[in-house]
């Protein structure tokens, strides 16, 4: 059993400490905004926050992430204090992002920079 924190809500999960987070996530937790892509680190379709470091949930293993803080795209809400930075940036405010990869990417990518 290990303990998670995702977009601010606690769990427990019940899975092998060897699953990668994407589907713990995804097929879990049931966020499915969180794509699977290369699944080798390539696309960063699977990219989530894990203590405020941008990491590829495709190969991150859950074990590495009992007892953090996990934030996916479902995390950047409207009205999460996430997301509430970007509404400065001209990208998000006219972009109609045809491909959840590179909206979802995006958004996450420019979130950790943000923070840096
Ligand atoms: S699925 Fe492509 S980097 Fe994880």
């Amino acid at each position: 059993m290990e303990h998670l924190k995702v977009n601010g809500i606690e769990y427990e999960i019940n899975a092998d400490p060897n699953m990668p987070l994407l589907w713990v996530i995804r097929d879990i937790l049931g966020l499915t905004g969180t794509k699977f892509g290369c699944g080798a680190t390539q696309c960063g379709a699977c990219t989530i926050h894990l203590n405020g470091e941008a990491v590829r949930s495709c190969i991150t293993k859950l074990s590495r992430a009992a007892g953090q803080e996990v934030v996916t795209i479902e995390g950047l809400s409207i009205n999460s204090d996430h997301l509430a930075p970007l509404k400065n940036y001209k990208m998000f405010q006219v972009a109609n992002f045809h491909c959840y990869f590179v909206g979802d990417l995006s958004c996450l990518a420019t979130r950790r920079l943000q923070n840096r």
